[in-house]
This record gives C-alpha cells, structure tokens and sequence, in this order.
C-alpha cells in the first residue's frame, strides 16, 4: 500500500490505493474542483497579469465612453469628465511599460501620480488620490487576497473621501463607491470568490451611480446648479461604476 502524497490530498482526506490510475484521476478530479488547492493558491484572488488588464481595461472603456461622460458633466458640469478621464488613462498607457516590473502597490502609485499631474480639476485630485492609497496599503505585493483587494479599494475610498469630503447622497462618485465597497465586503467576509464578491461591488455600484439621478448635488461644480442638477446622472459616480466593471471583466477572463 501506498500512500498518497500530492498535495492535493493535505486536509482533504487520506487514502491509500494500490490503482495508479485510479490515483492520478482522483488528482485530477481535486485539482480541478480546487480542493486540490492550498489554503494560500484558494485565498489569493488576483494576480499582478489582472491588475494591468484592469488598468488597460479602464483605458479602453474610458475612451468608448469619453463623449458619454462628457455630455453628463455638460449637463451638471463643465462637459470635461470625459476628456478628463481619457487624457489621464491614455498617459497611464503610456506610463505603464516603464513600471510593468514593479509590484501591484508601485503600479498603482504610478497610476495616482499621472493622475495627479496630467488630469485638472475635481477628479484628477480625487481619481490620483483614490489609486495612491490604493497602492500605498498594498505596497510591495505581487498578487492580492480576496481581503487585501478590498483593503486596496478600501484605502482609495477613504482617500476619495478625505480629500473631497463627500457624503452619501451629494452626487458624487462616492454615491457608487460606497455601496460598492459594502458589498464588497459582505462578500469576502462570507467567502465568496473574487468574481463573485466583485460581480456584487459591480451591481451595487450600477444601482449607486442610478440613485444619483433623483438627488440634488451638494459638492462639486454641479452644486453650484442647486435643483437644476437633480434629474441627471452624476459623471464621477458613472466613471466609478465603469472602472470597477474593467476590475471585474479583468478577473474574470484572466481565471477562466
Ligand atoms: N468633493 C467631491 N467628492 C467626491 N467627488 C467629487 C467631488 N467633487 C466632484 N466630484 C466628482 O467629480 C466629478 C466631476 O469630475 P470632472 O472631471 O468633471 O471635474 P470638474 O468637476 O469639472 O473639475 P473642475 O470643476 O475643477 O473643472 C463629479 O461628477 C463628481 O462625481
Ligand atoms: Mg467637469
């Protein structure tokens, strides 16, 4: 009798079998099931490879929807939320190569700082501060857990919201960020896989950024348009909901 040694087998159940064949089908069958996974490959949820699609993601989607971004800011802004985003992820293309071998926590803190320099304005501040906290908290590290993904997008709202001093229902990008990252958070808590836990933040986000349609704007340039701002989407909160969907368009075709 021999006994089993793949780690497929550790904490799962010991057995021993003289069938060779056999063995290596049960290996297989664990292995593809996950159970077959350590403790640590189960918990770590996205690899370095998926934060630069994500990044690349948020560049094409920003550009797709540059004109529908700018004609919400026309309606309560400026008419620049589009342009704004476009200018700042197409310098974060052309930044990227030079950083593609730092870790994820130096990437995204490039990713701030090109923010903060080339992007004016309310969101430049704000999107550059979002992603250099985002990127300070996870600093170093080469792949994210379910847990650190949320510290990371965490740490960026609270950035967002120190900066800003946004509260619920201002019509603001935080109106999106907020429900996102509490659904976020239920999810990892409960377990969830990191698809799952972000198709939920990418929902709750969608529901966000439509809640703001009916709310009166209370910081940001489109306050200044009192109850004429009410009746129209909020661009901030409609940028957020697009970069998280990239997020999760990203996990998701990278571990399937
Ligand atoms: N204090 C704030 N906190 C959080 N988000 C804010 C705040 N002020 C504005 N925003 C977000 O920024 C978005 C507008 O971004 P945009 O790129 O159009 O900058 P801007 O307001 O035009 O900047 P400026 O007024 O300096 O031209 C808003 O839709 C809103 O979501
Ligand atoms: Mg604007």
């Amino acid at each position: 009798m021999r006994p089993l040694t793949h780690p497929a087998y550790d904490g799962v159940f010991s057995l021993t079998f003289e069938d060779r064949s056999l063995n290596l089908a049960l290996m297989t069958v664990l292995t593809q099931s996950g159970l077959g996974l350590t403790k640590k490959e189960k918990s770590m949820a996205v690899t370095k490879d998926q934060v630069v699609t994500w990044l690349e993601k948020t560049a094409v989607v920003l550009n797709d929807n540059k004109q529908y971004l700018t004609d919400l800011d026309a309606a309560i802004g400026d008419a620049d939320h589009g342009i704004n985003m476009t200018r700042g992820f197409n310098k974060i293309m052309e930044k990227l190569p030079t950083v593609i071998d730092k870790d994820i926590g130096n990437i995204l803190k490039t990713v701030g700082m090109t923010l903060f320099s080339s992007v004016g304005g309310a969101s430049g501040p704000l999107y550059g501060t979002f992603y250099t906290r985002a990127g300070t908290v996870i600093i170093s590290k080469e792949e994210l857990s379910n847990e650190d993904l949320y510290n990371m997008l965490q740490a960026g709202v609270e950035g967002v919201v120190q900066r800003g001093r946004a509260e619920l229902e201002d019509k603001t990008m935080f109106d999106a960020w907020a429900p996102a990252m509490t659904a976020l958070k239920s999810a990892v808590d409960a377990g969830e896989t990191t698809v799952i836990a972000l198709e939920k933040a990418v929902a709750a986000a969608e529901q966000g950024m439509k809640a703001t349609i009916p709310l009166q704007a209370r910081k940001g340039r489109a306050s200044y348009l009192g109850e004429r701002s009410i009746n129209h989407q909020d661009p901030g909160a409609t940028s957020t909901y697009l970069i998280l969907k990239a997020l999760l368009e990203s996990v998701k075709e990278r571990s399937e």
